[in-house]
């Protein structure tokens, strides 16, 4: 014991080094000069960016009038954070669906202007250069730079400028009115002669002004500076580093995990296709509308529910929830999951239902349309593969791997992010668990229920009273006070991240020897509490997970899951910051999957120094 502790002191003084080196946190706004190419639209330049029509118009409203216009051969600046990534460069990832026959050369040259490199976009990435399926997502990664109080106090917003070719330094610096000098020493690295590579340069904001360094704030130093300064010991700095030496040293053959899932991209409201093998438009349906994504048929009569469900048949009931029955159905030849319940919606509710089947976030369930004759009907896509729950802890499925338990905590996170920060209105949503994260054929992970706590606020006196919310979930300040924020989601989340490492459910129910039963988070607290919480961490992993998984990995998870439950909400993360530190938890995480034996080997040697 006192060796690997003594070897920990030592990898840590020179992990510090190194960790300090580079960022220590990003900040809320960079521009990417995106320079457009013949074929290139707005829209598409939103969506690889991940950025919206207005975020891109209100920087660019000379270059960008409306939303099907921009002349191929200017240059426009989109918008985008800049993260402090893994703590060791300045960028932002952001997610891209494949297009058939795309290569990481097309992706970065052509896609993203050169604002990346083939290389920059293959290391985030687990396929090779040849063996990108189609469809999948890609983690594309941006550079980016916050400014340097060094240089100028002056300067507070970059943009990314990809040279072209005929361009240098000098000419882009001339071209902005700024000094060479300046830009120059913006850019040490740059090689003068140019006509390639990114370099930086100052930008202005919305109203042409050059934002200062202090006007500009620097808020997303990401969860990894958060976990530090949680009281985090040197054991998570050390595994930090210690991954990091492993990932270093197989630099070329890393296998990264494809993080899917798509940032604040929206699905148009044609997101999902018709099926084909359409078993037929049941009587009552308009004429013409054969998919469910048709505007006009959001509501939908009683009696094709009725009909699409065998009215309502045992035989394809699904699931039961506090507010009533899910049901399996077929609705206009496409798979639907059908939530009745026992209520009347009123006429406000009914307005908020139309507001959420606006909602579209791939790491949302999708709410397609409702049915109020008679009892309330919820319809909603459905998701294939259960909920997380019954993954975790029902019989008769496989354990899930590492690396997928990672990725469903990145693609809730995402949509708890997105209904927290990006729609209108925003949304808390009050219920998270397990059961309430479906997870789809591809084993990503979709938030269901959101928006439906709203049926509370709004106040449907045929509701029965239940406090919202499941017990082992509910946060302190919602539970003793009836607190109302957003970091009520973020405590459920840590709880879920808890129960993705132990397969142990919220209320740890009492064995024989233990009197009461406990929760989760007490639990890990314990634990984590520990100044070599290792050992005791092992003992809490889900055994199911064998050998096969990367203790630093998880025990960042559990560093995570510990700040989303800290007792006091102000300090608990962000979902924000907690989607930017399971992103770099993810797209380090895969490596396991590959020969995790050996890794595993290869890290209990190093702690134990030999
Ligand atoms: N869109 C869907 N596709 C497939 N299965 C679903 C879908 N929606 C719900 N289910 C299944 O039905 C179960 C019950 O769902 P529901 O959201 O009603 O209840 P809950 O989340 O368990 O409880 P509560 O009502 O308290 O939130 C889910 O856990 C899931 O297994
Ligand atoms: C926008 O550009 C993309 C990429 O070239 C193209 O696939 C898409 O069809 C274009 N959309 C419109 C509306 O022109
Ligand atoms: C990206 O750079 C390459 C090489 O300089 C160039 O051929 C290509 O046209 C550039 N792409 C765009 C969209 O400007
Ligand atoms: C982004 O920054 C990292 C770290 O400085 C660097 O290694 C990488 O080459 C850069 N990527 C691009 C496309 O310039």
């Amino acid at each position: 014991m006192l060796r690997l502790g003594l070897g920990l002191l030592a990898v840590v003084s020179v992990c510090v080094v190194t960790v300090e080196s580079r960022c220590s946190r990003g900040c809320d706004l960079a521009l990417a000069s995106y320079y457009v190419w013949d074929g290139s639209n707005v829209s598409f330049i939103g969506e690889v960016m991940n950025a919206t029509f207005a975020e891109i118009a209100s920087y660019n409203p000379k270059d960008v009038p409306n939303q099907n216009y921009v002349q191929a051969g200017v240059r426009i600046n989109v918008p985008f954070r800049c993260d402090c990534i893994n703590n060791e460069f300045l960028g932002r990832m952001v997610s891209y669906s494949v297009r058939s026959g795309d290569t990481y050369e097309r992706i970065a040259t052509l896609y993203y202007s050169n604002l990346t490199t083939a290389a920059w976009v293959q290391k985030f990435n687990s396929y090779g250069a040849s063996s990108i399926p189609d469809n999948a997502r890609l983690n594309v990664t941006v550079n980016c730079s916050c400014g340097n109080s060094t240089v100028s106090e002056d300067y507070g917003l970059f943009i990314t400028y990809p040279l072209r070719t005929g361009e240098t330094l000098e000419s882009v610096a001339s071209a902005a009115n700024l000094s060479t000098d300046l830009v120059r020493s913006y850019n040490r690295n740059a090689n003068s002669s140019a006509g390639s590579g990114l370099v930086y340069i100052p930008g202005k904001d919305k109203n042409g002004n050059y934002p200062s360094l202090k006007s500009s704030t620097g808020l997303s130093g990401g969860v990894i500076a958060g976990i530090s300064i949680a009281g985090v010991a040197g054991a998570l700095i050390l595994a930090v580093c210690i991954y990091f030496g492993i990932y270093k040293k197989k630099k070329g053959e890393d296998k990264l995990l494809p993080s899917a899932t798509e940032d604040h991209l929206l699905q148009g409201a044609g997101g999902t296709s018709p099926s084909t093998d359409s078993t037929g438009i049941p009587p009552g349906a308009s004429p013409g509308i054969t998919g469910l994504t048709v505007d006009k048929s959001l509501e939908f009569s009683y009696e094709e529910l009725s009909l699409a469900t065998d009215n309502f048949n045992i035989a394809n009931k699904i699931g039961q929830g506090g507010f009533g029955s899910v049901y399996y159905a077929e609705l206009r030849g496409e798979k639907a999951a059908i939530k009745k319940m026992d209520m009347q919606a009123s006429k406000e509710f009914l307005a908020e239902l139309k507001v959420l089947t606006h909602v579209h976030h791939l790491n949302l369930v999708r709410l397609i349309g409702y049915c109020v004759e008679g009892s309330l009907c919820l319809v909603y896509e459905y998701i294939e593969n259960g909920n997380l729950s019954q993954h975790l802890r029902g019989s008769g499925r496989e354990a899930l791997p590492w690396s997928t338990r990672v990725q469903i905590a990145l693609d809730s996170a995402r949509g708890l992010e997105y209904i927290h920060e990006h729609t209108v209105p925003v949304y808390i949503h009050r219920d998270i668990k397990p059961a309430n994260i479906l997870i789809d054929k591809n084993f990503h992970g979709k938030v269901a229920d959101f928006g439906l706590t709203k049926l509370t606020d709004i106040g449907s006196t045929s509701l029965p009273t239940r406090l919202v919310g499941t017990f082992g979930y509910m946060s302190p300040e919602y539970a003793q006070y009836g607190d109302v924020s957003p970091k009520l989601d973020v405590y459920a989340f840590g709880v879920v991240l808890y129960e993705l490492i132990s397969a142990k459910e919220a209320i740890v129910k009492p064995t024989d020897s233990m009197a009461d039963s406990k929760g989760l988070v007490g639990l890990f607290e314990e634990v984590l509490s520990q100044p070599d919480p290792i050992e005791d961490l092992t003992k809490l992993i889900d055994p199911r997970l064998g050998d096969g998984y990367p203790l630093d990995s998880v025990l960042k998870m559990a560093q995570l899951a510990k700040a989303c439950t800290q007792e006091n909400p102000q300090i608990r993360p962000s979902m924000r910051s907690i989607v930017v530190a399971l992103m770099t938890l993810s797209s380090s995480t895969d490596l396991w999957d590959v020969d995790s034996f050996y890794k595993n080997q290869a890290l209990v040697n190093l702690m134990s120094g030999r």
